[in-house]
């Protein structure tokens, strides 16, 4: 029997059970630029923001979330005390009690810029016991942190006192951390509940070990040593050019070797939370974000990453059922991601650097159609094809279950469509930005394409390309955004 990482205290008859249902995933939701499992603000900075969201909105991402399988949002709050973060919250709280939905706080130390940590507890008096916060295994309110700044075990343990939690942060920061060093257990072991971490989930800058557990596989280790659960990080790149940051850790085939990993791990993770920073998965609300720099590359109409979600509940449902592989799924679901200049490109104002230069880890980045699928019980029926600019890129004999990898692309249109053996296209890929040598956002655009498969074959939707470089007063470009009509 695979078991979780997290040990129970019951009888074994009763644990088996409990650990089934003890697994969830997790979405990372920002409550200062709120956006579902996005993620543009630096973890070191603080910015003006305008962090709000319409009750309607926070509505949608809770329903999307729902029909993703997802089970709870983690909540990413910075400054407690934000004039928009109560409101947010009671939006939040009220629509997840009424779905079914759950929530927790995840404390965001690193830009929380100092004080108390008391200063969350309003949040948990509020909302802890009002119906649709997330309960550890323990059956105690879930909290989670980005990072433990600059607070010390003693000032945890103080904070713990008046809060009665399920406490699963991400101290991946503090010395010792990813070699599950005893000193580190030492100091910390007595403070939390479970152990997240942030860092591993991406290759380094420059790196391009996708998929690379080994980070992950120590420190769980230790907590299963100790009787402490774990969450693993999950994500599909990192990419940020805003706020004084400019990095690419790769996208590629990070998010489907990990997914296959994790599904083998034993000892296994207790949670998935799939993260931000450099990446959504959902919707970008524009009330959510009043900078102009994030707002060139990820914007709902013109870098939309839903089309992973149908891909990631596949995944959901393999982990929430303990299965080691993605079981055949009920009809084929799959995407391709790219990005869309190629690593030939230069951008015309690179010479002034930081917002206008290539990322640190840019030159790991590749001309490809990364792609994953999982096809049904009679998979092996089907072929998978790649067109590129048109010409035949790639053609894999199809399988039950998950398969994944990249074809090297040329510009303009990129295209995966599922064929039967009649010959037949019964899915595809649908419309997505053309891929060009020419810098049309005026900034090295690493943010991808995310196009899921659609019923039916979308051969003839072509491309859509940026056809003009509007240079807004500070300098940034108004894209990427369809040219009206499209
Ligand atoms: C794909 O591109 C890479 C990098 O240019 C090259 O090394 C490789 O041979 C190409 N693969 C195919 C199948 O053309």
């Amino acid at each position: 029997m695979r078991v979780s990482g997290f040990l129970p205290l019951f009888s074994v008859a009763a644990s088996f059970f409990n650990v089934i249902d003890a697994r969830a995933v997790f979405a990372h939701y920002l409550v200062y630029i709120l956006f579902f499992s996005s993620g543009i603000e630096d973890a070191n900075i603080m910015v003006p923001q305008v962090g709000t969201i319409t009750d309607a909105h926070a509505l949608q991402d809770i329903n999307d979330a729902i029909a993703m399988n997802l089970d709870a949002f983690a909540l990413n709050v910075a400054d407690p005390s934000a004039s928009y973060v109560a409101p947010a919250l009671s939006s939040l709280f009220s629509h997840a009690k009424d779905r079914g939905f759950k929530l927790f706080l995840s404390m965001d130390l690193s830009a929380k810029g100092g004080g108390a940590l008391s200063d969350y507890d309003y949040i948990l008096n509020d909302y802890a016991t009002a119906g649709a916060w997330f309960a550890g295994p323990n059956g105690k309110p879930m909290v989670s942190t980005f990072s433990a700044a600059a607070y010390t075990p003693a000032d945890f343990q103080t904070w713990r006192a008046s809060n009665d939690v399920y406490f699963m942060p991400d101290f991946d920061g503090t010395a010792g951390y990813y070699d599950a060093a005893d000193a580190w257990w030492t100091a910390w072991g007595g403070v939390v509940d479970g152990l997240f971490s942030w860092e591993s989930t991406w290759p380094n800058v420059g790196a391009t070990n996708d998929g690379d557990l080994t980070l992950d596989t120590t420190v769980l280790a230790g907590a299963v040593a100790h009787g402490k659960s774990y969450m693993i990080g999950l994500s599909l790149l990192q990419y940020k050019d805003a706020y004084s940051t400019n990095i690419y850790r790769r996208g590629e085939l990070t998010i489907a070797k990990r997914m296959e990993n994790i599904l083998q791990m034993n000892p296994a993770p207790l949670y998935v939370e799939i993260q931000t920073w450099g990446h959504y998965i959902g919707n970008l609300w524009t009330e959510a974000n009043s900078d102009a720099q994030p707002a060139v590359y990820a914007t709902q109409r013109g870098a939309s990453h839903t089309g992973i979600q149908p891909l990631l509940t596949q995944f959901i449902s393999a982990f929430k059922n303990l299965k080691t592989s993605f079981p055949a799924s009920t009809s084929p679901v799959g995407a391709i991601w790219y990005k869309t200049i190629l690593q030939s490109t230069t951008c015309p104002d690179n010479s002034l650097g930081g917002f206008y230069s290539a990322p640190s880890g840019a030159s790991v980045g590749s001309d490809t159609i990364n792609w994953a699928v999982v096809l049904p019980t009679n998979g092996a029926s089907y072929t998978i094809q790649f067109v590129s600019n048109g010409a035949v890129a790639g053609s894999v004999a199809g399988k039950a279950g998950f398969q994944y990898g990249v074809v090297n692309l040329s510009a303009n249109q990129q295209f995966m469509k599922i064929v039967d053996a009649a010959g037949t296209v019964q899915y595809s890929t649908g419309l997505g930005r053309c891929v060009s040598a020419t810098c049309w956002d005026d900034i090295y655009n690493y943010n991808p394409q995310v196009l899921g498969l659609e019923q039916g074959d979308h051969s003839s939707v072509g491309c859509w390309q940026m056809t003009q470089q509007a240079r807004a007063a500070n300098g940034a470009t108004d894209g990427p955004f369809y040219p009206s009509g499209i």
